[in-house]
């Protein structure tokens, strides 16, 4: 049977040849929603719809390019600003007086907060607070919890037990290529375990740098957690440090610990923070933050405009039209269509996620098999479709209602799979199933 998406699949393997892994970016690589048969590239993409390298042009239902770009892609405000940006240069050798701005609007919607730094990534952005709290600190160790990216801090978790990081981001990550005179650097907490966090916050005290969390995802933080977090932060005078970079903006303007109520030391934002451009922002208490005087944090990049004009465009556009409130709305809406699907088709469907960034999945021994089905079934409905929906404002209700027709086709498709062919979704795949734990792609 000839293969609808055969372009996008012959670029990859070309790509693979010339660029290892074949992706920048672990959570794009095909073999993570649909191995053999992703359309894998796109060629413009401008709302929520995409169109592919093979010229299909597809709705985004999936965590829609991680969460980047909450008011759609290519929305034409942000673009507006950032083209204007870039006719009037985009870098010289004097600074760009939007770093003023741009953080002044940060501190203007994070009143504990004094002072501002600026990187392009979000990894950048943790690497960053990380470095002024310990000269702050004078100390090395980090306690963490959550996915806060790839530099060696982090990853260094896995080099004496490689299954730390398997809570905090994918099963099986390699510790290759990291030093392994790093090995005691780092340890991670359990979220929302208020026994762990307390039993390694006093045996790593003598020598804590700082205590690294990002507040929610999956689940809900609970206040007893994040309060009892705080409260030890405080009394050693320990950095706290919430990472913002995928929750920020899409639950409540300015970041989840608003809703909690709750402020840390240093926050760290990207991704939404700028709808697509490239930014990452570390604020944080003047006594902290003046620390980075004393060490070397330094990028050319960092100087670049794009991010600051594309930011200072996002927020306001936020602020003014409520965003983070029609992100959780549309949340709901998307786990409703699969709590409806799943409870009518009688399916072991697991939703989760806070409502702005809602998952499932199926609690059966086989559930990366029934989604890679989905993903398969529902790109012959024109959805771009995995476990994970991280809605846009473009997500309107009536594509909403399309994406709750083809889900209901799919899951009783399913349905019927687990009855009739006793749950055997591999016979029904066109190609391998999804990759779930890190590896190398073939
Ligand atoms: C919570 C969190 N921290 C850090 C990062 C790393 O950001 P980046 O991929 O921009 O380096 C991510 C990216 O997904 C993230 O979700």
């Amino acid at each position: 049977m000839k293969k609808k998406y055969n372009k996008g699949q012959n670029l990859y393997k070309k790509t693979l040849k010339i660029i290892p892994g074949g992706v920048q970016l672990l959570s794009k690589r095909p073999e993570i929603f649909l191995p053999d048969q992703w359309p894998s590239y796109y060629k413009y993409a401008k709302g929520c719809e995409v169109m592919t390298y093979d010229n299909i042009k597809l709705y985004d239902f999936t965590n829609c390019s991680v969460g980047m770009c909450p008011l759609g892609y290519s929305n034409s405000s942000i673009n507006k600003s950032v083209i204007d940006t870039i006719r009037k240069g985009n870098t010289s050798t004097l600074n760009s007086f939007l770093e003023y701005d741009c953080a002044k609007l940060f501190l203007k919607t994070h009143p504990w907060s004094d002072m501002v730094r600026f990187t392009k990534s979000g990894g950048e952005a943790v690497s960053v607070a990380i470095r002024i709290a310990r000269s702050y600190t004078k100390k090395d160790k980090i306690l963490f919890c959550g996915y806060h990216g790839w530099f060696d801090w982090y990853i260094s978790a896995n080099l004496k037990n490689s299954n730390k990081l398997n809570q905090h981001l994918l099963p099986g990550v390699s510790s290759s290529g990291i030093p392994k005179s790093l090995g005691d650097m780092t340890e991670p907490y359990e979220f929302n375990n208020v026994k762990d966090f307390k039993i390694k916050f006093k045996k790593y005290l003598k020598n804590l740098s700082c205590v690294v969390l990002e507040p929610a995802r999956s689940y809900h933080c609970n206040k007893d957690f994040v309060k009892t977090i705080r409260n030890y932060c405080t009394k050693y005078n320990i950095p706290l440090i919430f990472d913002e970079i995928t929750l920020g903006w899409h639950y409540t303007l300015g970041g989840y610990h608003k809703t909690l109520k709750v402020n840390p030391d240093l926050a760290v934002f990207s991704k939404a923070t700028t709808n697509g451009f490239p930014l990452g922002v570390v604020i944080g208490k003047k006594k902290i933050m003046k620390s980075a005087a004393d060490c070397f944090i330094s990028s050319a990049y960092w100087t670049e405009n794009i991010g600051y004009a594309a930011a200072i465009a996002t927020i306001n556009y936020m602020k003014k039209n409520n965003v983070a409130k029609t992100l959780r709305s549309k949340g709901k809406k998307i786990k409703n269509v699969w709590n409806e699907f799943g409870k009518k088709y009688n399916l072991p469907i697991e939703v989760l996620g806070i409502d702005s960034l809602p998952t499932f999945s199926f609690k059966t021994s086989n559930s990366d098999e029934i989604i890679t089905y989905f993903t398969q079934e529902m790109l012959n409905e024109g959805f771009l479709a995995h476990g994970q929906c991280y809605p846009m404002i473009s997500h309107t209700d009536s594509l909403i209602k399309k994406y709750k027709t083809a889900c209901s086709k799919v899951f009783k498709k399913i349905a019927k799979i687990i009855k009739e062919d006793n749950s055997n979704f591999k016979k029904h795949l066109k190609g391998r199933v999804k990759f779930a734990k890190f590896k190398n792609p073939v």
